[in-house]
């Protein structure tokens, strides 16, 4: 008989779980025979102690197994899914997926609401009036035939011990362990039930994974995963040390989407949504697909109004504005050469656009604008970020958090490419 002092016991010491306990174990904390101080204690000792490929393989298998898996089969298109590790001012899913499925690969995007530092898509896809993430298995399938984007909330029924155990690690200090962050975050895409997953692994000081080594190990990690599952994964590892784009904050973060996908917006936003859609065109066989040229040419915008109108929102209604703003200035001459991720992020979570605690509402206007990004010019006096929050009381708290997190000095640092390695 398996027992979870047993389990527990094993890990501690250092040996390998066998497939029998893991099944055992994910069954049981799912169905609350195993309670969550038990959990914590193995998470703990997991973190601690690491685990084998076989055991992550069939930590992740048991996982899916705990609910249920998307049928897209009615789609008629090959599906292929995304997913970031996470990162500040990350908004590419909102120009990627229509950008992708204007190209007729169907892209299904089961998302979630930002926690800490970094945003939710959800959120910011809320700050659009009308826009329903709520969706039904039939309306996501029928959505993707019919559009070919979704965004929208995963239901609890995929990997719902991942559900369970990710809000127990966010609570005991268990999730910046690459074990638990893969299967974790394989368990709920595999779920999904697509034909390809493309991985942004983000690296830097906005990301999970603040050094090179620990995040290749963690996409190494992940695209094994997927293949075990008989699903075509890549991963590419993408830069998080400095913000992406100029904005932090839910429509802030949309209104420069929509930027990106009237063929503007900011470089490194639109280098990165071009190379992950190439990515994910090309897992779906689509090696000929131009999206530089969709953004250009307005197809990518069409696809985005179809999919927000098809979602119950309202593509040209006006997005919320923060009642107040207050400016951050430089008091030197020169170049800015550094903006720290961490810092933009706590800053825009402090102003009211992320929550402390789950099911929180969150500010739709409040986030940061970074008015100078690395290589720009600035003169002393000049506003380097543009503070919005509706509730002034939070300025001091933002501005106390990018004190001292950002440089500027008399030579123009240039920001290096955004895709630092991929695998396949
Ligand atoms: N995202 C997830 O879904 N799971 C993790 O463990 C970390 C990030």
């Amino acid at each position: 008989m398996i027992t979870a002092i047993d389990v527990i016991r094993s890990k501690r010491d250092g040996l390998e779980l066998s497939t029998d306990q893991i099944d055992w174990v994910i069954d049981a904390y799912t169905r609350g025979e195993v309670a969550d101080e038990q959990m914590s204690a193995l998470a703990m000792a997991i973190f601690l102690n690491g685990a084998v490929p076989r055991e992550i393989a069939d930590w992740t298998a048991a996982m899916i197994r705990s609910g249920i898996t998307l049928d897209l089969s009615g789609v008629g298109k090959p599906c292929v899914d995304k997913h970031s590790t996470g990162g500040v001012g990350d908004k590419i899913t909102l120009p990627l997926a229509p950008l992708v499925a204007c190209f007729g690969v169907a892209v299904p995007q089961l998302s979630g609401r930002g926690l800490g530092h970094t945003g939710g898509t959800l959120d910011k896809l809320e700050s659009i009036p009308g826009f329903d993430v709520d969706l039904t298995e039939e309306r996501v399938v029928a959505q993707l035939r019919e559009v070919g984007a979704v965004v929208c909330a995963a239901t609890g029924d995929l990997a719902p011990a991942d559900k369970k155990l990710y809000a127990l690690r966010d609570t005991t200090a268990t999730v910046e362990s690459i074990p638990l962050i893969a299967s974790s975050i394989m368990s709920k895409k595999i779920a999904e039930g697509a034909d390809a997953i493309v991985l942004d692994v983000k690296v830097g000081s906005g990301a999970f994974m603040k050094d090179f080594a620990d995040a290749k190990t963690l996409a190494e990690t992940m695209v094994r995963l997927g293949a075990d599952h008989g699903v075509d994964t890549r991963a590419l590892l993408t830069d998080m040390s400095i913000p992406l784009g100029r904005t932090a904050g839910n429509a802030l973060e949309v209104r420069e989407s929509l930027e990106v996908l009237a063929g503007g917006g900011p470089a490194d936003v639109v280098e990165l949504t071009v190379e992950l859609a190439r990515e994910m065109l090309a897992a779906a066989g689509r090696t000929d697909a131009d999206p530089a040229e969709a953004l250009a040419d307005g197809r990518a915008m069409d696809t985005w109004r179809s999919m927000v109108a098809a979602q119950g929102g309202w593509p040209d209604a006006a997005l919320p504005v923060a009642r107040e703003t207050m400016d951050v200035t430089a008091d030197t001459d020169g170049y800015v050469v550094d903006v720290d991720a961490y810092a933009v992020g706590v800053a825009a979570w402090r102003l009211g656009a992320g929550r402390t605690r789950q099911g929180l509402p969150v500010q739709a206007g409040a986030g940061v604008e970074i008015l100078k990004t690395v290589g720009e010019q600035v003169r002393a006096g000049d506003p380097v970020f543009r503070l919005h929050t509706d509730t002034p009381d939070r300025f001091e708290a933002a501005a106390e958090s990018l004190a001292g997190q950002w440089q500027v000095g008399p030579e123009p640092a240039k920001r290096g490419p955004m895709v630092l390695d991929r695998l396949a």
